[in-house]
């Protein structure tokens, strides 16, 4: 057990937009573009690990980048200008630096400031030291190599088009310091602006706000500018380039693509403004403006990332019914948990991902009805299950709040057990209440960085009414306790009664289901999940072409299928899975079917090797990281 007993101080804190100085004494220094400084968090569990910035000490409090892209050399290069805030005495700013060519550091006016590099430290990359002097404005003129770990650089042939190259960046948790020169904490928010030349006819788009038309600016390049005027982590600055078109969803919704992929993309999303309308009504007004998306080629290596603004999507959510629309209102449901209330530290990123996917279950029962939500959480439930089973109770990772280096379980304890410690919390209090106090710790904390230790205060003073009610919630072992408190309020058995008798007519006869044409996405998900796992070369044929699965349109039904037959060394699998492991790089899907081929000694290992040497390089650094770790045994 590990109970955090330091006082919550929040210092150098100003409330949005109010007198500027207040609350930070003796602090001197630029003000950012619409004078938002947002506060920090000096107290021990919120000292983030992962960056060499000090921001007691100084702080960037604005990020202004004039970048060009270069699509030949894959670079990206120009100039970041930092306004920096410092403690009286202060004369030295730490960023975060991984692998930048730095070709100069000056003040506004080009008097150039002293500055080291250190030792880099794996994914931590190297302190980047500037000694500002009396200066409040930095200016960092460097490059962004072909190898910065953010960035993905494709060929023509890695997009739908095929003609035009494509560019984006992956920011989260820690990788936006291989392509920004800046602290690069969840802790330290920062507004920013960009302008970003792109060569003709790409487009640009960004975590920003698009500003006017875009400027010709010779030698076949235009220029994109940007403004974000409200502080953000920088893990959320984000950027994508290519032959991308919008397509309008809503008044302010809207989804940009590559035009052959726009049309199923648009229709894909089309549920986006009640998405926004139902996350509003359940917890506050959406505060970012609009809500646009962008559906990115499928090496992108998640399913979806929440770049504010601006949400980056995989194609491979695509099933043409929506099935798959928990992940928009996942992202969506960001902008309240995370992007606006965001971990102060990675080790509490169930505070960004666990909220957020009990807020997505609210949005999809609100938009699509009780019965799917309830699916989606048995399905979420059933994976909090099995990795509890798996690596037992009392491992220490499996904790909400837990220590550096425990993330690896996936995402059942930060997503799903995250996600039932707010459910089970709503049916004791009730959803009325709970749904008050959830909206006022989001109003309350907005623009602003909170640890485990702050959620669980809050819960204590503005939620709790009682000690028999404090005894009966257990929020302390949820919280910071491994294991599932015993008043976890479990899925509605029901959820799934017709499939689950359908798995046991399968298991124990051999009988197909009839039904499983007209079941959800959710129900087929959890057969192919509960169905024995041993299975003869017979018999997943005779599953394959009676339900159709390597032929599914649905990626996450195909992507079960391929785990289940290659597990059985199916040789008709590993053409289909070649296939798929080419295209998609989406680490979800790409990491397991690896690691599964890898489980398969003789057989699968030499496909593996065989299949990854060929697609290693298609893949961005995220998704070849995970793969390298499983087939060349790095870690
Ligand atoms: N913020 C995450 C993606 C992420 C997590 C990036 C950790 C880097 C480190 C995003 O919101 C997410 O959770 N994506 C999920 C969506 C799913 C749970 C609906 C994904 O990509 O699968
Ligand atoms: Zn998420």
């Amino acid at each position: 057990m590990r109970r955090i007993a330091i006082p919550l101080s929040i210092l150098m804190a100003t409330t949005a937009c109010s007198t500027m100085q207040s609350g930070e004494p003796g602090m001197r220094g630029a003000t950012s573009a619409n004078g938002m400084i947002s506060p920090i968090l000096t107290s021990a569990d919120a000292v983030d690990s992962s960056t060499y910035a000090q921001p007691q000490k100084a702080r960037v409090t604005h990020v202004a980048l004039d970048l060009d892209l270069d699509f030949a050399d894959k670079r990206v290069g120009g100039t970041a200008t930092l306004d920096v805030k410092a403690a009286p005495g202060v004369d030295t700013i730490i960023l975060d630096d991984r692998g930048l060519k730095i070709a100069s550091i000056t003040d506004e006016a080009g008097q150039p400031l002293s500055y080291t590099v250190g030792d880099p430290q794996g994914d931590k990359g190297a302190p980047l030291a500037i000694v500002f002097g009396d200066a409040r404005k930095i200016r960092i003129a460097y490059t962004a190599p072909a190898e910065a770990e953010a960035l993905q650089w494709l060929a023509p042939e890695q997009t739908a088009g095929g003609e035009y190259p494509f560019l984006f960046s992956q920011g989260q948790a820690i990788l936006n310091r291989s392509w920004i020169p800046t602290q690069d904490s969840p802790g330290i928010r920062q507004t920013w602006e960009a302008r970003i030349t792109a060569p003709n006819p790409l487009d640009v788009v960004m975590s920003g706000v698009r500003q006017g038309e875009p400027e010709d600016v010779g030698n076949g390049r235009r220029a994109f500018r940007f403004v974000m005027d409200k502080p953000v982590p920088p893990y959320l600055i984000s950027l994508a380039a290519g032959d991308i078109d919008f397509a309008a969803t809503g008044p302010r919704t809207g989804v940009w693509a590559e035009p052959s992929v726009l049309p199923a993309a648009a229709q894909e999303v089309g549920d986006t403004e009640q998405l926004v309308e139902a996350a509003e009504k359940l917890y506050g007004p959406y505060r970012w403006g609009r809500y646009d998306m962008i559906v990115l080629p499928p090496s992108f290596p998640y399913g979806g990332m929440e770049n504010p603004v601006m949400t980056f999507l995989t194609p491979t959510f695509i099933a043409g019914d929506r099935s798959n629309n928990g992940l928009v209102a996942h992202e969506l449901a960001h902008s309240w948990s995370g992007n606006l209330v965001t971990n102060a530290v990675w080790e509490d990123s169930w505070l960004n991902e666990g909220v957020t996917s009990y807020f997505e279950n609210r949005i999809v029962e609100a938009v699509y009805g009780k019965k799917r939500a309830e699916q989606e959480a048995a399905l979420a439930f059933a994976g909090i299950e099995d990795t509890l089973a798996e690596v037992g109770m009392d491992a220490p990772g499996t904790a909400l709040h837990h220590e550096p280096g425990a993330d690896e379980l996936g995402s059942a304890i930060t997503y799903d057990k995250g996600h039932y410690f707010l459910r089970t919390v709503e049916s004791i209090v009730g959803r009325e209440r709970f749904d008050a106090w959830l909206r006022q710790w989001f109003d309350n904390h907005a623009f602003q960085p909170a640890t485990s230790q702050m959620f669980y205060d809050d819960m204590m003073a503005n939620l709790v009414r009682s000690p028999e009610e404090a005894q009966r919630l257990k929020l302390h072992e949820w919280i910071f306790e491994p294991g599932l408190p015993s008043n976890v309020a479990r899925p509605d058995p029901a959820a799934f009664a017709e499939v689950d008798a359908a798995v046991r007519a399968y298991a124990d006869g051999g009988t197909l289901p009839a039904g499983y044409g007209a079941w959800t996405s959710a129900e087929r998900m959890r057969f192919l999940d509960n169905i024995p796992k041993q299975r003869s070369a017979e018999q997943l044929a005779r599953l394959d072409s009676a339900l159709g699965l390597s032929k599914s349109g649905n990626n996450e039904i195909l992507f079960l299928w391929l785990e289940l037959a290659l597990a059985n060394r199916y040789q008709p699998a590993v053409p289909q899975a070649e296939r798929f492991l080419s295209t998609v790089g989406r680490a979800k899907f790409v990491r397991p079917l690896f690691a599964t081929l890898m489980g398969e000694g003789d057989w699968g290992q030499p496909i593996a090797k065989r299949i990854y040497a060929k697609t290693r390089g298609s893949y961005h650094s995220v998704t070849r990281g995970a793969v390298d770790a499983i087939v060349r045994g790095k870690s």
